[in-house]
């Protein structure tokens, strides 16, 4: 067994966002880790499919509930009163800020306010509270950004993400300091990828959505790079991290935030991902360049991961080809109906030999 994930046998870990993309992947490799794991999430939403195709109800405990709701949040967490709490629960996509900015505020920043709340208020003692790489002031400048740098956002998602990062840090030196100065750590990674993401207006499934039913394929802004990372790496480092919070391994005086972002290597642009796409799924398509944005879009966003590297020996593992591959691999056991499951764990089992 791998020596950061053994620790997981027999732990209680509750995830919140647990019918998500990340939370269904996280989910599944927590119970091959033999874990005892508690979902909170909404139920899932139409059209997603991989809470239900990895069958994640029948491996957790799981919660339909609104993490806005404090009450029920914290009827939950005291009932469970887990080891760890890995927080992922999101309004996550950028587009629907520009079109529900409330809801976005108050899921990614009421919300988060809630878990903080409820995990102080019921002692729990490790906690991981995942923000995103939009949480960092972007001026399109091509920064490639550090965990002490500059918070902010220009549009309400990424506002809500900085907001949530000023919370955190406050309940930090507030409340937590003193007697618990490392044990709740704050996340941030970058855009990922991989099988199952069924979400629109993201680039990857919106590709493989288009693949699969056979319509037209539409992308917008071809130039814009991004940092590629596939699903599993920024959750080996949540993992990894939760070692080290749970074994109280960190030096004592190391500041809570931690970037999970690919390696250089991995910054392709949208057309580049679109391509390599393609050449895996072994098929010729053509695609359209939509040239009208509906909503503003930083072009190059990247996160410099030292520090994980440095204190809890985390690093990208997959190269961009190893990336796409198994992302397309998936979708298309997907579409030939293929046992995914049986592909998923396989793939976790690939990532972590290498
Ligand atoms: N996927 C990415 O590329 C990416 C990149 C950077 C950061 N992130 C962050 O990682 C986290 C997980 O992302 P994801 O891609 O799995 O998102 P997702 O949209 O696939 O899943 C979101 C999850 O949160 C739950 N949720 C949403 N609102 C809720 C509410 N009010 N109460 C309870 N549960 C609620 C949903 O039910 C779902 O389980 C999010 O915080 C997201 O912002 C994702």
């Amino acid at each position: 067994m791998n020596k950061f994930l053994s620790v997981y046998k027999k732990k209680k870990v509750l995830v919140t966002g647990s019918t998500g993309f990340k939370g269904s992947w996280l989910c599944f490799w927590l119970h091959l880790l033999k874990c005892n794991t508690i979902g909170i999430a909404l139920r899932p939403e139409k059209g997603s499919i991989l809470f239900n195709k990895l069958k994640i109800k029948k491996k957790i405990k799981q919660y339909f509930i609104n993490i806005e709701n404090y009450k029920k949040l914290n009827q939950v967490i005291k009932k469970e009163k887990p080891d760890l709490i890995i927080h992922l629960a999101a309004q996550s996509i950028v587009s629907l800020s520009y079109k529900y900015p409330q809801k976005t505020i108050k899921t990614n920043v009421i919300g988060s306010l809630n878990i903080l709340e409820a995990a102080k208020e019921n002692n729990i003692e490790n906690l991981i509270y995942v923000t995103s790489d939009k949480c960092y002031l972007n001026k399109d400048n091509k920064k490639i950004y550090i965990e002490s740098d500059r918070l902010g956002g220009e549009d309400l998602y990424s506002a809500s993400k900085a907001s949530a990062e000023l919370i955190f840090e406050a309940y930090q030196k507030s409340f937590l300091k003193a007697e618990r100065p490392i044990k709740f750590a704050s996340a941030r990674a970058g855009n990922v990828i991989g099988g199952g993401d069924m979400k629109k207006d993201r680039i990857v499934p919106d590709v493989m959505k288009s693949l699969i039913n056979k319509t037209r394929l539409e992308i917008r802004s071809p130039k814009a790079v991004r940092p590629w990372q596939h699903v599993l790496e920024p959750l080996y480092g949540y993992l990894i991290l939760g070692n080290y919070l749970i074994k109280n391994k960190l030096k004592k005086n190391i500041q809570p935030n931690w970037n999970f972002g690919p390696d250089v290597k991995n910054i392709k642009s949208v057309k580049e991902i679109v391509l390599k796409s393609l050449k895996y799924w072994n098929i010729k398509k053509k695609f359209i360049f939509k040239k009208n944005k509906k909503f503003r879009e930083v072009n190059f966003l990247m996160l410099n991961s030292k520090k994980a590297y440095k204190e809890i020996k985390w690093k990208p593992k997959l190269n961009f080809d190893d990336t796409i591959r198994l992302t397309v691999e998936w979708y298309k056991s997907y579409y030939n109906k293929k046992n995914l499951e049986k592909i998923t764990k396989k793939q976790i089992e690939f990532f972590l030999k290498k």
